[in-house]
């Protein structure tokens, strides 16, 4: 990394980016480390989490590029409805569609992972904040070497201008007490909490948060 991080590029996320952007969700899927020991295919991963971003709504992302190379993300959809409906309706079905084709390796880490997550959803473990408030969400992602210089702050204000621009009154995000960077990041942006609920991933007890923040105040 470059002794100043602002030699790095803060900009709009492009169709050459997609393989860079869904290599860095793999290796910080995990609490900012690697999915890897938790899931067996990084193509059903990157499927699941960035095709909305990467592939259907692309233009609310942004990247943080050095040197010609990317090495953080942060995903954005300023209408969570829009995401519920396209997720449900073409994401899921194209992916088992896949998966019954054979096209990804589903091994014993992936069915315990992907029970983990419905356990998650069906306990409610992410509560939805009003729309009407906070309809934007966002997921954000730097490489391991680069983190704490600043890139997380300027990916986050860069989404906040654009979201302001398009007159959007609030953003929320769901996160986990694993990610421990996360927690203060988000306060320091100007995030509360909005619930937080205990649950268990791959044996370890923690918390699924969700935040808020409001742009019209
Ligand atoms: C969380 C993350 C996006 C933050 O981005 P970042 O570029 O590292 O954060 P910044 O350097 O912009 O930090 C901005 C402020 O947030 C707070 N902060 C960030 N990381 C922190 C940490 N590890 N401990 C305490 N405070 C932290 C600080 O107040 C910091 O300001 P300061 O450095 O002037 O004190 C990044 O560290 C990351 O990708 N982590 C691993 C993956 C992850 O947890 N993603 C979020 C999933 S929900």
């Amino acid at each position: 990394m470059p002794d100043t991080a602002t030699a790095i590029l803060i900009r709009k996320m492009e169709p050459g980016d997609r393989e860079a952007v869904r290599q860095i969700c793999w290796e910080t899927g995990y609490g900012g480390d690697s999915i890897a020991p938790y899931f067996d295919d990084p193509a059903l991963f990157a499927d699941f989490f960035c095709s909305y971003y990467t592939d259907i709504a692309p233009g609310a992302s942004f990247v943080a590029e050095d040197d010609g190379s990317v090495i953080g993300y942060l995903f954005g959809c300023p209408d969570t409805r829009r995401y519920s409906r396209v997720f449900y309706c073409k994401i899921i079905p194209a992916l088992l569609g896949r998966a019954l084709l054979g096209r990804y390796r589903i091994g014993r880490k992936t069915r315990r992972y992907i029970r983990q997550v419905i356990g998650s959803f069906f306990r409610g473990a992410y509560k939805t904040p009003p729309l009407d408030l906070y309809p934007a969400h966002l997921h954000i992602n730097i490489a391991a070497g680069y983190r704490r210089a600043g890139l997380g702050h300027r990916l986050m204000k860069a989404y906040f201008a654009h979201l302001r621009a398009g007159g959007i009154r609030g953003l929320h995000l769901g996160t986990s007490s694993l990610h421990r960077s996360a927690q203060p990041f988000y306060r320091k942006l100007g995030f509360e909490v909005y619930s937080e609920t205990k649950t268990n991933l791959e044996g370890k007890p923690n918390a699924a948060l969700v935040w808020v923040k409001r742009l019209d105040q």
